[in-house]
C-alpha cells in the first residue's frame, strides 16, 4: 500500500503577477503533489542535480515521485499515462556551468527522446539552476522549468529572476538568457547540510538585500545572528520538524521570516523591471566592486565573500559622497562579520584563502579596469548603488559615481595635495569628531540604569560599546532603538531593574565594559541564580582582583571560574546578597576603572556606599571626575568627603531627554592644527573648557601659544590660525597631560619657525610604546620632509624649518598603521608645497573611519587615492633582509659553520655561529662554561635562552644561524625551532655520512668531548630529535659526485630555496619539458656524463623513486635519500618528484602511508616539484609544500573513465585536483586518434594561468597529445632503457613532429663578424640544433661593418647570432636593449630576437663571461672571495674577462697590457667592482695570483716563473694553436689549464639555451666543435 502524503505548510511569495515562490519545511511531496495537480502535464520529468546533492536527497524525490503519482492517479480518474523521471547527476561547482555541459544534457536529453511536453527541474545551488535554467530555455525553443534552490544563496538571489547563464572563457554568464521558473520551492529543511561557508556565502546576499531595502530587516538579521545561524545549521531534516506550523520551531520561523523577506524584496524588485532597466540594478548593491574583486580571487574566494567586502567598499562610497552615515557603514560592516563574512582585503578570511599572487593582483586599478568593463557600466561612466541609510537607497536606481571617488575609496594609500591658500579667510569650518569611548561607555551604563527615555547622540560605535550595549539588553536592564539612520540611541532606561541573563554576558576585550559591569551585575534581582561575566584570551590575562576583593569584602557572590584575579566570574543571585553598599575599600592605584565601577552603581546598592580609596596614589583622577561629573548630570550628587573618600546617596537616575556625547579631544586635536597650520577657523562645537579630557586642553595650552587665536567656551573651542608660516615654537612643553596629542603638536612644530624655530616636547615616554614606537616614526617621517627631530627617553626635540622650504615627502609617508601618525601627517601634508603621500589610509579606521572625508568635504583639502610606489617592494624584497633567518642543526664536524658561511656569502646574509655568539654574550669560553660549576647543564641553560634571544630579536631575520650539535636535546629549543618554522622560517638540518664525521672528530681537539657514549650513539639518538626539529635536510657525504664543492653549491641552492630567493623553476612561458628517468639506480647515468646526454632539450628530470631498486628495502627513505643527492650533484635542473603505485601506472608497492612519507620527505629535500595522485592524502601535501610546487595527477591508465569531451568526471577530477595542486596533470590513454584533439580542446576549455594543466593520453595513439601538451610534458630519451609510460616519446621526435605540424618555424642563426669561416660555431650549433629535432640553420655573415647586419636582422625568420670581432661594440646601436651583463661589460657577443609587449625585438647579451665564468669554476682551486686574478690585455674580451672575474667574487686584479693606457682606462672603468684592481707594466711584478686569464691572440709573451710559485688555473680566450705560451708555461708548472675552445663551447652552449629556450646537449656540441677544430688545425 502507498505509504501517505506528507504535505506541508507553506508560504507562497508572488513574482511577476503569481505566487509561484513556495516556502516552507520538508517539501519534496507537496513538490510533486504540487506538480502534478496546478502545473500543465509533462510526459518526462527530468530532474537534473549534483553529486553532492544526489547523495542527500535524490532518493527521496524519487520514491516521492512514485508516492504523489500513485495519489493523484488514484484521485482524479482523467490522468494520462503514467510519465517518467529521469535524473542527471553533474559534478559540483563552477566548472559544470559551461556550454560544453550544457550540450552534453542537452545530448543526454535527445538520447533519451524528451519531447516538448517535458518538464526540467533543477536540484541545487546556483550552478545547477543557472545552468539548467539555460537547458529548459534553449531545448526544442524552450521547455517548462522548476527551480528546487538548496544552498541559501539560491533561495534569496539566483532561482528568483529567471536570470539563466553559462561560463565562457571571456567571462562569467555572458552567454544566456531570461526564462522564468514556472515554480521556486525553496525547502529550508535542506539548508542543515549545507557546508557552513555557504551558508555565509549566501548571508551576503540577504544582508546586502535588507541594506538597500528595509531598514527593520536590517535590525532583525543584526540583532539574531546567532539565532539564524543555529536554525540554518541545527539538523532539522530527519525529523519532520516544521513540516507544519504547530512543529515549527522558534528558530525555523525566524528561518523562514529572514529567507522569505529577502526573496520578497527581490521578487518585488524583479516584477517591477524584469529586464533590468533600472530598479533591478539596486540588487547590484557591493556586486560592481564585489565582481571585480571576485574576478581575481575565484575561485579561491567565493561570491558571497567577494560581495561582502564589495558592499562595505562601495558604502565607503556613499559616506565619502556625504550621504551615508559613518554609524551605517559600521553597522553594515559588524552585521556581515557576525554573519562570518570577510569585510576588508586585509581580512584574517581572505588572506588565508587566496594566493599571494592572487592578493597582489587585486590593486586598485586593475579593479577599476575590471569594472571598466562589467555588464552593468554605461559607456564608461561607472555606476553604483548609493546607500542614503541601511534600508533606502539615494535613487530608485543606481547612480554615476566618478572614477577619482571610487579609485580613492579602493586605495591603500591616499595623496593629499596642498590646501589653497587664496580662500582662506573666507572658510569657517565646523567639525564634529566622533564620541569620545570613555564617555560613551558611562553614558551608556548611566541611561540604562536611569528612569525614562534619554537620546543619546554622537556615541563613538566600536567594539567596546558594541559588548556594552549586547550585555545591558541581555541583562534586561533597559530597551535600545535607534533613530536618524542609526546617529542617535534612544534608550528606555530600566530604573535599576535587572534580571540574570539566559547566557554567559561575552565581553570580548572589551576592557571598559568588562570593569564596568563586573559591580553591575550584582545588581540583578530576578531570574536565574548567578551570572557568568567572561572575554576572550585576552581579557582573560587582564588584572580585575582589587575589585573583586572590595565587592566581596562588602558582602557579594562573586568566585573565579578560571584564574584567581581575572575573567571568567561568577556573580551569584541567590548565594550573596546583591550589593549591600555601606563602607567600601577599594585598592584604587591599578586602575580608575574600578573606582568608577563602584560609583556608577552605587546609588542601586541596599544602603549608601562610604568608598574609601585606599592604596597608595590613586590613579587617573581625571576619569574619575569624569564618572562624578556624568553622575551629577543623571541627577546623582556624589559627595566628595576627603582627598580619598567619596559619600553616594541612594536613588534611581534621572534621564536627560537628550546627552551629547562629547566629542574625543584627541581626535579634535587634527581639524584645530589644521586650522592652525593653514591660517584658517575651525570649531569643534561640543568640547570645551569644561571637558573632563586632558587633551581638550590642547587648544587653549599649545595652540595659543603657537600663536592661533583660541576661544573656548565651557562647550566649544574655536581656533583660528596665524597667516601661514607665522606658527611659533614652543620652546620646551610638558605634555603629560594629553601625551595622545603630541603628535598633532609635533607636526606643527615642524613649520613653526618663529620664537627661535625649536620645540622640546617632554614628558610623553609612554608614547615609544604604543601602536609603535611614535617618537622615533615622528623623527623617521618628518625626516622625509627635509626636518630634524631627535628621539629622546621621554620626548622629542623638533626643528622648524620654513614651510615652503619642505621637501616634497619621497615617495610617501609610512604610517606604522598608526591612527595618529596618519592623521597627524595628513595635516601637515595640506601645508607642505608637494603635499604628501600617505600609505595605509585605512588605519585611522581605530578611531575616525571617516577621517578623510571629513578633511577632504568639510576643510576642503584635495586628496586622491594612492598606491604605495611599486620600486619599494622590489626594493625590501630584493635586500632579503626581511625573510626569518634560516637556522641551521646537525652533529657537530657535519660542516654547518662552513656550509653556512659559504651560503651566507653567495645570498648577502649575515652570518651567526651560535657557539661564537654564546661565548660573547656570557663571556666565558664553552670549556670553560662547562668546567664550571654549573657544567654542561649551565651551557644548555645559556643555549636555550640565547637561541631565543636571536631567533626572536638579534637575528630573526636576514641570517644563517649554524647552531651547536646539541642544540635539539632541549625540548624548549626544539619548541623555539618549531615556533620559528611556523612563522615560515626555514631549519636546514645536515645529514652526514657518520664515518667521515668520526674520523673528523677523532683529528679535532679543541673542542669539549661528548659527555655521554661515542659521536654514532649520539647521532643514532639525536636523528628523530634533528627531524622534528627542522623543515629541510641536506646530506653531506663527500663520497657523492663532485664532492665538498658540489655539497657548498647544493647547500646553497637549498638555503636559496628556502627563502624563496630562487626556487629554480621552470619557465613555463615556452614549451616545457622533464625527462623521466627510469633506471634502478641513478649511479647508471654518472659515467660518461650520460645525465647530461639524457637531459639535452628537457627543463626538469623526474625522480621516479618507484622504480628505484632501493625502494623495497627497509631504510627506504635514507636510500632514496642518497638517489636523490646523485642527482642533485649531477645535474642543476629541477627535479620532480614522483612514487606512482601499480594502479596508477607506477611500481610501487609499499602502503599509502610509506608513499606519502617519501613524498613529505621530497619537500624536506628540496625538491623544485612532487607529483602525487589526487587522492584522500594530497591535500596534506599541498598544505606542507612550503616552496614546492605540487603537481596533482590523475591517470587513467585505460582512457575509459578519463574522457576529454564527455566533461563530468574530467571536469571534476580537475576542480579536484586544482584544489591541492599548483599545477595539474590528467593522464588518459588513447583509443583512437581523435582522443588527441578532444584532450586539446580540453586544455584549451580549462586554461588557467594561476594553475597550470598538463594533459595528455598514453598509448601509442596518444603520441600526438604529447606534441601539443603546452606545458611540462614529460618524456623519454634514446639513451633511457625503458619509457616511464606507453607512447613516451622524446623532445627530438616531438620538435620534428611539431615542425612538420607547422608549430615550429625554422629559424636563421649566424655566426657575424671576421674572419669566422674557420669557426667551429656552425658545427656546433647545428649539430644541437639537429640533435634535438629542430628545424633551424645557423650559418655565417662575415663582415667587418655593423651596417652588414641589417639585412639579416630584418629578416622575419632571424633567430639569433654570434657576435665576434671586430663587431662586439659597434652591434650595440642596432640592437633594442642590452641585458644588464651586456651593458655592464659594455660588449655584445650574442643577439636574441624576444618578444615585448606583442613586437619582436633585439636583445643584446653576452655569453662570453659565462663561458669564462663556467669553466673556472669546473677548475676551481681556491676560494673565490680570497682569490687575486691577473689579466693580460685590455681588449673587448678583456672586458669580459673582468666581469667573469667579478661574478665569481674575485677580489683582487692586476691587468698587464702592451699599452699601458689601454690598461689604465679599464682600471678607471672596473675599479668599483673589486677590492683592489691595479695595472702593472711589467709581469714580473705581478706576484703570484690564483687565476691568470689571457684574452690577446696567442703571442711569444714570456710569462715570468714568479706567476707561476702556487697552485693555480690558466685561461687562455685565444685557441690557435690550441695549447697557447701562456697554457705551456701554466701546465709546465702543474696549474690547471682552460684552453679558450672549451670557452668558446661554453659560451656557445648559453648562446643555443637563450635562442631556443631548451636545455643544450653539451657533449654533442663539445664533439662537433672539436671534430670542426681538430679538423683545421
Ligand atoms: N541567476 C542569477 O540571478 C544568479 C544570481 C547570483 C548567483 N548566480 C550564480 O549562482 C552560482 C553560485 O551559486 P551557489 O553559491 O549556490 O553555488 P553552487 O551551486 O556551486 O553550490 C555551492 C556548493 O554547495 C553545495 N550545496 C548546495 N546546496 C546544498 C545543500 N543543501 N546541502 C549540501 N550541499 C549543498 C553544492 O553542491 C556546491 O558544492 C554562480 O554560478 C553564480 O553566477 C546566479
Amino acid at each position: 500500500m502507498t505509504r501517505a502524503l506528507k504535505l506541508a505548510e507553506v508560504e507562497r511569495i508572488p513574482i511577476l503577477g503569481t505566487e509561484s515562490i513556495v516556502c516552507g519545511f520538508h517539501l519534496v511531496d507537496y513538490i510533486w503533489t504540487d506538480i502534478f495537480s496546478n502545473l500543465p502535464a509533462a510526459s518526462t520529468y527530468v530532474l537534473i542535480t549534483d553529486t553532492n546533492l544526489a547523495k542527500l536527497y535524490l532518493s527521496k524525490y524519487e520514491e516521492s515521485f512514485q508516492v504523489a503519482w500513485a495519489h493523484h492517479s488514484q484521485a482524479s480518474a482523467a490522468v494520462a499515462a503514467a510519465p517518467r523521471l529521469l535524473t542527471h547527476v553533474l559534478p559540483p561547482g563552477e566548472l559544470s556551468k559551461s556550454r560544453a555541459t550544457k550540450s552534453a544534457i542537452e545530448d543526454w536529453m535527445f538520447s533519451e527522446k524528451c519531447t516538448r511536453d517535458t518538464m526540467v527541474l533543477a536540484l541545487g545551488g546556483g550552478v545547477i539552476g543557472d545552468l539548467v535554467g539555460y537547458v529548459a530555455a534553449t531545448f526544442m525553443r524552450g521547455v517548462g522549468f522548476i527551480q528546487i534552490p538548496t544552498s541559501l544563496l539560491a533561495m534569496v538571489d539566483s532561482s528568483i529572476g529567471g536570470k539563466t547563464a553559462v561560463d565562457t572563457p571571456a567571462g562569467k554568464n555572458l552567454v544566456g538568457s531570461f526564462w522564468q521558473p514556472k515554480r521556486i520551492y525553496m525547502d529550508m529543511a535542506v539548508l542543515s547540510t549545507l557546508p557552513p561557508r555557504e551558508f555565509s556565502n549566501g548571508m551576503a546576499e540577504v544582508v546586502k538585500t535588507a541594506a538597500i531595502w528595509d531598514a527593520a530587516e536590517f535590525d532583525v538579521l543584526e540583532a539574531s545572528s546567532v539565532e539564524v545561524r543555529r536554525a540554518v545549521l541545527s539538523s532539522t531534516q530527519d525529523a519532520d520538524a516544521g513540516l507544519t506550523l504547530a512543529t515549527r520551531s522558534e528558530e525555523q520561523k525566524l528561518l523562514q521570516r529572514v529567507i522569505a523577506a529577502s526573496a520578497r524584496v527581490k521578487a518585488y524588485v524583479v516584477t517591477h523591471d524584469e529586464r533590468e532597466s533600472g530598479m533591478r540594478g539596486l540588487l547590484n548593491f557591493g556586486h560592481t566592486i564585489g565582481h571585480a574583486i571576485e574576478a581575481i580571487l575565484s575561485p579561491q574566494v567565493l561570491h558571497g565573500e567577494c560581495v561582502a567586502v564589495g558592499c562595505v567598499l562601495e558604502a565607503e562610497v556613499a559616506r565619502r559622497m556625504g550621504h551615508l552615515s559613518e554609524v551605517g557603514v559600521a553597522r553594515l560592516v559588524r552585521c556581515l562579520r557576525a554573519y562570518g563574512l570577510p569585510t576588508t582585503m586585509d581580512d584574517p578570511l581572505l588572506r588565508g584563502l587566496a594566493s599571494s599572487e592572487q592578493l597582489a593582483g587585486v590593486r586598485p586599478q586593475r579593479l577599476m579596469d575590471i569594472m571598466g568593463v562589467d555588464k552593468k557600466t554605461v559607456g564608461t561612466q561607472k555606476r553604483l548603488v548609493v546607500l542614503k541609510q541601511l534600508g533606502a537607497t539615494l535613487e530608485l536606481k543606481p547612480t554615476n559615481v566618478s572614477d577619482a571617488l571610487i579609485l580613492e575609496v579602493l586605495s591603500a594609500g591616499v595623496l593629499v595635495k596642498p590646501v589653497n591658500d587664496d580662500s582662506a579667510a573666507a572658510t569657517e569650518t565646523v567639525v564634529v569628531p566622533p564620541g569620545s569611548k570613555s564617555i560613551s561607555n558611562r553614558a551608556l551604563q548611566l541611561a540604562a540604569l536611569g528612569k525614562g527615555v534619554c537620546r543619546l547622540r554622537n556615541l563613538l560605535h566600536s567594539d567596546d560599546t558594541q559588548v556594552m550595549m549586547a550585555a545591558l539588553q541581555a541583562m534586561g536592564g533597559c530597551e535600545f532603538a535607534w533613530e536618524d539612520g542609526g546617529d542617535t540611541l534612544v534608550v528606555t532606561g530600566g530604573g535599576g531593574a535587572l534580571h540574570a541573563p539566559t547566557a554567559e554576558v561575552y565581553l570580548g576585550n572589551a576592557g571598559t565594559a568588562a570593569r564596568f559591569l563586573t559591580t553591575t551585575v550584582n545588581l540583578i534581582s530576578s531570574g536565574g541564580d548567578s551570572t557568568v561575566l567572561t572575554g576572550n584570551a585576552r581579557m582573560k590575562l587582564r588584572p580585575c582582583g582589587p575589585l573583586v576583593d572590595a565587592l566581596r569584602a562588602n558582602g557579594c557572590g562573586i568566585d573565579y571560574c578560571e584564574k584567581e584575579g581575572s575573567l571568567p566570574l561568577r556573580v551569584s543571585h541567590s548565594g550573596g546578597r546583591g550589593f549591600p553598599g555601606g563602607r567600601i575599600q577599594l585598592a584604587a592605584s591599578v586602575s580608575s576603572q574600578y573606582v568608577s565601577s563602584i560609583l556608577l552603581c552605587a546609588p542601586y546598592a541596599q544602603e549608601p556606599v562610604r568608598l574609601e580609596l585606599v592604596g597608595g596614589k590613586v590613579i587617573s583622577q581625571p576619569y574619575i571626575d569624569m564618572t562624578l561629573a556624568m553622575m551629577a548630570q543623571f541627577g546623582c550628587q556624589v559627595q566628595r568627603i576627603s582627598e580619598t573618600e567619596y559619600l553616594i546617596p541612594l536613588g534611581a537616575y534621572t534621564n536627560p531627554a537628550e546627552y551629547v556625547v562629547e566629542s574625543d579631544a584627541s581626535s579634535a586635536t587634527y581639524p584645530l592644527a589644521f586650522a592652525a597650520i593653514t591660517g584658517r577657523q575651525c570649531t569643534v562645537p561640543n568640547i570645551g573648557s569644561a571637558s573632563l579630557q586632558g587633551d581638550a586642553r590642547f587648544a587653549v595650552d599649545v595652540l595659543r601659544p603657537m600663536g592661533c587665536t583660541v576661544e573656548q567656551t565651557a562647550t566649544s573651542t574655536t581656533v583660528r590660525g596665524p597667516p601661514r608660516g607665522q606658527l611659533l615654537a614652543l620652546g620646551d612643553i610638558d605634555m603629560e597631560p594629553m601625551t595622545d596629542a603630541f603628535l598633532t603638536a609635533s607636526v606643527l612644530a615642524a613649520v613653526a619657525p618663529g620664537n627661535g624655530g625649536v620645540t622640546r616636547i617632554r614628558g610623553i615616554a609612554n608614547q615609544h610604546v604604543k601602536e609603535c614606537d611614535r617618537i622615533q616614526a615622528m623623527c623617521t617621517e618628518l625626516a622625509r620632509f627635509g626636518v630634524t627631530a631627535t628621539n629622546h627617553a621621554d620626548g622629542i626635540d623638533v626643528h622648524a624649518r620654513p614651510f615652503n622650504e619642505l621637501a616634497s615627502a619621497t615617495p610617501s609617508v609610512h604610517c606604522y598603521d598608526d591612527h595618529r601618525v596618519a592623521m597627524s601627517f595628513s595635516v601637515l601634508a595640506c601645508l607642505a608645497p608637494g603635499g604628501a603621500e600617505l600609505r595605509e589610509r585605512r588605519c585611522v579606521g581605530k578611531t575616525w573611519p571617516q577621517w578623510w572625508d571629513v578633511l577632504a568635504r568639510d576643510l576642503g583639502a584635495p586628496i586622491a587615492g594612492a598606491e604605495p610606489q611599486e620600486e619599494e617592494h622590489v626594493e625590501a624584497e630584493a635586500s632579503g633582509v626581511a625573510s626569518p633567518s634560516v637556522v641551521v642543526v646537525g652533529m657537530r664536524g657535519a660542516g654547518k659553520s662552513t656550509l653556512s658561511k659559504a651560503a651566507a656569502s653567495a645570498l648577502g646574509l649575515a652570518f651567526v655561529d651560535m657557539d661564537e655568539y654564546l661565548e660573547q654574550q656570557v663571556g666565558q669560553t664553552i670549556p670553560e662554561i662547562i668546567a664550571s660549576e654549573g657544567g654542561w647543564a649551565a651551557f644548555r641553560a645559556h643555549e636555550s635562552r640565547l637561541l631565543a634571544q636571536a631567533l626572536t630579536k638579534d637575528f630573526a631575520t636576514g641570517a644563517i644561524i649554524a647552531c651547536g650539535g646539541g642544540v635539539v636535546e632541549a625540548p624548549e629549543n626544539r619548541a623555539l625551532l618549531q615556533r620559528h618554522m611556523a612563522g615560515s622560517g626555514a631549519v636546514i638540518c645536515l645529514t652526514p655520512n657518520m664515518d667521515q664525521v668520526a674520523d673528523f672528530l677523532s683529528q679535532d681537539k679543541t673542542r669539549p668531548a661528548y659527555a655521554a657514549g661515542d659521536a654514532r650513539d649520539v647521532y643514532e639518538r639525536r636523528k628523530p630529535l634533528y627531524s622534528e626539529a627542522s623543515n629541510y635536510e641536506i646530506l653531506v657525504d663527500k663520497s657523492l659526485p663532485g664532492a665538498w664543492p658540489r655539497i657548498e653549491q647544493e647547500f646553497v641552492r637549498l638555503a636559496a630555496f628556502a627563502l624563496g630567493r630562487d626556487c629554480n623553476r621552470v619557465d613555463l612561458a615556452h614549451p616545457s619539458y622533464f625527462v623521466s628517468l627510469t633506471a634502478k639506480d641513478v649511479g647508471e647515468y654518472l659515467a660518461n656524463d650520460r645525465l647530461a646526454a639524457v637531459t639535452a632539450g628537457a627543463h626538469a628530470v623526474e625522480l621516479r623513486a618507484d622504480l628505484l631498486a632501493a625502494i623495497d628495502e627497509d631504510d627506504s627513505l635514507a636510500r632514496v635519500h642518497w638517489q636523490f643527492a646523485l642527482l642533485r650533484h649531477a645535474t642543476p635542473l629541477p627535479v620532480v618528484f614522483t612514487v606512482r603505485t601499480v594502479a596508477q601506472g607506477g611500481a610501487f608497492r609499499g602502503t599509502d602511508a610509506q608513499r606519502m612519507a617519501l613524498l613529505h620527505a621530497a619537500l624536506r629535500w628540496g625538491a623544485e616539484y612532487v607529483d602525487v595522485e589526487v587522492d584522500a592524502h594530497a591535500a596534506a601535501l599541498y598544505a606542507a609544500r612550503r616552496n614546492t610546487l605540487v603537481i596533482a595527477s590523475h591517470h587513467d591508465p585505460t582512457g575509459r573513465q578519463l574522457r576529454w569531451a564527455q566533461c563530468e568526471f574530467a571536469t571534476e577530477i580537475l576542480q579536484r585536483a586544482r584544489a591541492c595542486g599548483d599545477i595539474v596533470k590528467l593522464i588518459s590513454f588513447a583509443n583512437q586518434w581523435s582522443d588527441n584533439i578532444d584532450c586539446l580542446e580540453f586544455v584549451k576549455r580549462h586554461h588557467s594561468p594561476a594553475t597550470p594543466l598538463i594533459a595528455l593520453n598514453m598509448g601509442y595513439a596518444g603520441q600526438m597529445s604529447r606534441v601539443l601538451c603546452p606545458v611540462l610534458t614529460p618524456v623519454t630519451h634514446p639513451l633511457l632503457a625503458a619509457r616511464a609510460a606507453p607512447g613516451q616519446i622524446s623532445v627530438q621526435q616531438i620538435n620534428v613532429a611539431r615542425a612538420t605540424a607547422g608549430l615550429l618555424p625554422a629559424r636563421k642563426m649566424a655566426l657575424c663578424g671576421t674572419p669566422v669561416q674557420q669557426s667551429p660555431g656552425p658545427a656546433m650549433h647545428n649539430a644541437a640544433f639537429s640533435a634535438l629535432g629542430l628545424p633551424h640553420v645557423y650559418g655565417l655573415c662575415e663582415t667587418a661593418e655593423a651596417s652588414g647586419l641589417a639585412e639579416l636582422f630584418a629578416d622575419p625568420e632571424f633567430g639569433g647570432a654570434s657576435i665576434t670581432i671586430p663587431l662586439k661594440q659597434s652591434v650595440i646601436p642596432l640592437l633594442a636593449h642590452l641585458t644588464p651583463a651586456a651593458r655592464r661589460i659594455g660588449a655584445v657577443n650574442t643577439v636574441i630576437p624576444t618578444v615585448v609587449g606583442g613586437k619582436s625585438v633585439l636583445v643584446g647579451d653576452n655569453t662570453d663571461y659565462l663561458g669564462m665564468v663556467g669553466c673556472l669554476r669546473r677548475a676551481q682551486v681556491a676560494a673565490f672571495p680570497k682569490a687575486s686574478a691577473l689579466v693580460v690585455g685590455a681588449g673587448g674580451t678583456s672586458r669580459a674577462a673582468l666581469y667573469a672575474l667579478y661574478t665569481l667574487g674575485v677580489g683582487s686584479v692586476t691587468i698587464y697590457n702592451r699599452t699601458a693606457q689601454r690598461a689604465e682606462e679599464l682600471v678607471a672603468e672596473f675599479s668599483e667592482l673589486f677590492v683592489s684592481l691595479v695595472s702593472v707594466s711589467d709581469l714580473a711584478a705581478v706576484g703570484s695570483p690564483d687565476y691568470v686569464v689571457g684574452t690577446i691572440p696567442a703571442c711569444e709573451l714570456v710569462y715570468p716563473d714568479s706567476l707561476f710559485v702556487k697552485g693555480g688555473v690558466a685561461l687562455d680566450m685565444a685557441y690557435k694553436p690550441r695549447w697557447t705560451p701562456l697554457l705551456e708555461a701554466a701546465k709546465r708548472h702543474g696549474w690547471s689549464v682552460v684552453s679558450g675552445i672549451d670557452v668558446l663551447i661554453e659560451q656557445g652552449i648559453h648562446q643555443m639555451e637563450k635562442w631556443t629556450h631548451l636545455t643544450a646537449p653539451t657533449k654533442i656540441m663539445a664533439e662537433a666543435a672539436y671534430a670542426k677544430y681538430n679538423a683545421n688545425n
